[in-house]
């Protein structure tokens, strides 16, 4: 589904590939220190603290993630950095991965295999579940959330019961709550603009967050 897939952040850039290159031997994190990624690299700049003050002065994900490509694709004359280390779709993923993760405090626990959690220990997913008013909709047990407006999510890792991945739907129920509504409710109940108050990150962590405290 490329509608969903696609319109903020990473676009549909695979973060788990990116992550796998960047801590590859002789890759990124031999040379650089990324937190979040396990590296300390000394020979090149440190790239949480080359990101962290773009990011708190509001830079976006999208604007890091261009400066890492395009830094991956133009390495400046008699750089230490080899040209062209990945190319294509690999240079996207690691650009994208470099630009969620840089500046950001905390290791990822794994998530060099697609489909495994990326981005930390959920509790980030349950500050923005709270930060974004899904509490004062929906019940969820771990969060101590009880309103009724919505559908319960203690269930939600179950998917719905929509032959969707249960990530998917989750993502999808945020992002466009209209495209499957929860039987009996109707349209336009839950506000629609998540896709926009909330970034790429944010929405995978409320994804990963609902993923791991839920029933299955
Ligand atoms: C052999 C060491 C080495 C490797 C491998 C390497 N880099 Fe670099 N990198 C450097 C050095 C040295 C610089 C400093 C700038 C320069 O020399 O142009 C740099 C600069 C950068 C910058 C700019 C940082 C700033 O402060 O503006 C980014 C972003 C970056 N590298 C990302 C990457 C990524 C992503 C990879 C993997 C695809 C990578 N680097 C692989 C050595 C390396
Ligand atoms: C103003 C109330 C309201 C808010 C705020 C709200 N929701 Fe909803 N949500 C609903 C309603 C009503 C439904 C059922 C209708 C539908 O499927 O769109 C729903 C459906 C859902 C579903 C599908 C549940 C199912 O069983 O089908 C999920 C998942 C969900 N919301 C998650 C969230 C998350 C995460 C947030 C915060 C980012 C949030 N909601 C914020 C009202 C809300």
């Amino acid at each position: 589904m490329p509608a969903l897939a696609s319109g903020c952040g990473g676009g549909d850039a695979d973060l788990a590939n990116g992550k796998r290159l960047f801590t590859g031997e002789g890759q990124c994190g031999s040379c650089h220190v990324l937190a979040r990624a396990g590296t300390g690299g000394r020979i090149g700049p440190n790239l949480d603290q080359a990101f962290l003050a773009s990011r708190l002065s509001g830079l976006g994900e999208t604007t890091i993630r261009d400066v890492v490509q395009l830094q991956i694709a133009q390495v400046r004359r008699g750089s230490l950095m080899p040209e062209d280390l990945v190319v294509g779709d690999d240079a996207r993923d690691v650009a994208a991965y470099v630009a969620q993760a840089a500046g950001v405090p905390g290791e990822d626990p794994g998530g060099t295999v697609a489909g495994q959690p990326l981005l930390g220990s959920g509790d980030e997913g349950k500050r923005t579940f709270n930060a974004a008013g899904c509490a004062s909709c929906h019940s969820l047990s771990d969060a101590g959330a009880s309103a009724a407006v919505g559908p319960g999510l203690d269930d939600a890792a179950r998917g719905g019961g929509t032959p969707q991945p249960p990530a998917e739907w989750l993502r999808q129920s945020i992002v466009d709550p209209n495209a499957v509504l929860a039987p009996g409710y109707r349209r336009n109940l839950m506000p629609e603009d998540y896709a926009q108050r909330l970034d790429a990150r944010e929405v995978d962590q409320l994804v990963d967050y609902l993923l791991r405290v839920g029933r299955r």
